[in-house]
């Protein structure tokens, strides 16, 4: 008998503006991710003013599965997935954002490309933002920092609960909207929330404000799913990074205590459906005004989710030393290197048992369903003679995350309800722009400047996945 649940959804992730390409087709708007550039390990990506003569901009093209659809879709149901996570581009449906009545053809396109998938028996785990807002929205209203956001969003998300009602089976509202809890950087804020700070403005205190909106419009969303079709599952979706304490010392356990609050609130939001004191506490003693009415208390309380969407690809180390007796969090700063962990190319500390531990960690605190929504290994991917890719190493990673995986279900009683890996074909890396961080088992023909073929071919790890799912999770 398999550990896992008979009704395991074993999937793939991908998000609308990583794979999608089409930025102008069927009536879509300027995204926010239409008007970021490709960057590197070590070098951000820029964000331009609108788009500007000159630069290049990987999503506009990505792997272009807008017109490609079908051809992918085949391969997902040959690999044997029974769930596909995307994400319903904004930008498509309202294409600035504010206008009143949706675009047609942008609907057009996910009907058809839902219809796919149904006709293959995949399920679909739907995400209504993913790093991608009409652009509009932040050069008239400056984003999430706007209360009037939440109207957008909640036509936006009206229209796709009445059109896939009975279609789609589970929604996430906003993809890993944790993130930025990063507000030093510009990438996360800007992709989350659509926020472009000034300069001397006090971003910290602007994220705040806007998470605040967005978890409004969270739990708005969920409660009107729930109006609209009732047998539809809604949750969040959070980067799941969890912070160790870098030594047994009290102080580096109180620091990753801290760290842990000040990254993870967003979840206690989600499903307690009110603030924590210490976020309160962290307001008050922080001068950080806000506008939150009493209204939006009413609106959190009636809009917890039903389960726990989340991302794990690494783990954190954070050090307290000096840091009493506030242990104030500073994510730009305060973390160092695991000693105990191998890293990436890029830098990302590979850490299975991390995923064990942030399952028990959630089961622990809110006693909901889980669902890993992301995982996986961005490598280079080298080709050979025969035009095989062999990547043992990618296959290396996913299968100790999944034997993490069945042990938090073996022997914590942690209850998994599916695994869709990050990226299984490649695409458009979010944080870098680049191609060659690839997560896929479906290889892309495209180098960074997305030249090339653009043919889709297997690597090795695809038939390891479809045995994978085959089993139920009992061969990896
Ligand atoms: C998550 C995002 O942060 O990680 C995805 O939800 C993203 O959009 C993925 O692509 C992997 O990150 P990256 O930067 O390697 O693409």
């Amino acid at each position: 008998m398999s550990i896992l649940r008979n009704d395991f959804l074993w999937g793939g992730a991908v998000a609308a503006h990583q794979l999608e390409g089409g930025w102008q087709e069927g009536g879509k708007g300027v995204s926010v991710a239409d008007v970021m550039t490709k960057g590197a390990h070590g070098q951000p990506r820029q964000i331009t003013d609108g788009v500007q003569p000159g630069y290049h901009y990987p999503n506009h093209h990505a792997i272009d599965f807008y017109h490609r659809y079908k051809e992918d879709v085949a391969l997902f149901a040959e690999l044997g997935i029974n769930c596909f996570r995307t994400s319903i581009a904004w930008s498509r449906i309202f294409p600035k954002g504010d206008e009143l009545e949706p675009n047609e053809e942008g609907l057009k396109f996910y009907d058809d490309l839902f219809a796919e998938c149904q006709k293959n028996g995949i399920e679909l785990a739907i995400t209504l933002s993913h790093f991608e807002m009409p652009y509009h929205l932040v050069t008239e209203y400056g984003g999430w920092r706007n209360r009037k956001t939440i109207e957008f969003f909640l036509r936006f998300a009206r229209v796709c609960f009445n059109r896939y009602k009975g279609i789609v089976k589970y929604w996430m509202t906003f993809n890993e909207i944790n993130n930025q809890a990063n507000y030093q950087e510009d990438f996360a804020p800007f992709t989350n929330s659509g926020l472009k700070y000034e300069p001397g403005e006090d971003r910290e205190a602007i994220m705040y404000q806007a998470a605040h909106y967005e978890l409004v419009a969270s739990a708005k969303a969920v409660a009107l799913c729930h109006q609209i079709d009732p047998d539809a599952k809604i949750g969040c979706m959070i980067a799941m990074v969890p912070i160790y304490p870098y030594s047994c010392s009290p102080d580096d356990m109180m620091a990753a205590t801290t760290a842990m609050h000040r990254r993870y609130w967003f979840t206690d939001v989600h499903c307690k459906g009110h603030y924590p004191n210490y976020m309160n506490r962290y307001f008050e003693r922080s001068k950080i005004d806000l506008d939150i009415t009493k209204e939006d208390l009413m609106d959190l309380r009636e809009g917890t989710v039903d389960y726990i969407g989340f991302s794990y690809y690494m783990s954190f180390v954070v050090n307290g030393k000096d840091k009493a007796p506030v242990y104030d969090y500073d994510e730009a700063q305060d973390l160092v290197k695991n000693p105990y962990v191998p890293a990436s190319d890029w830098g990302w500390q590979i850490d299975p048992t991390g995923l064990r531990y942030s399952l028990n960690w959630f089961a622990d605190r809110y006693d909901l369903p889980l669902f890993i929504v992301e995982n996986g290994f961005g490598a280079v991917d080298e080709v050979d003679e025969e035009g095989k890719i062999h990547d043992q190493y990618r296959i290396d990673y996913l299968k100790a995350h999944l034997a993490a995986m069945k042990d938090a279900v073996n022997y914590d009683g942690v209850d998994v309800i599916g695994y869709t890996p990050w990226g299984f074909i490649d695409l458009v890396s979010a944080g870098t722009g680049e191609m060659k961080k690839r997560y896929g088992m479906i290889y892309v023909d495209l180098d960074d400047y997305l030249q090339g073929s653009g043919n889709r071919s297997k690597k090795d790890s695809f038939s390891w996945y479809q045995k994978v799912i085959e089993s139920n999770g009992e061969q990896l």
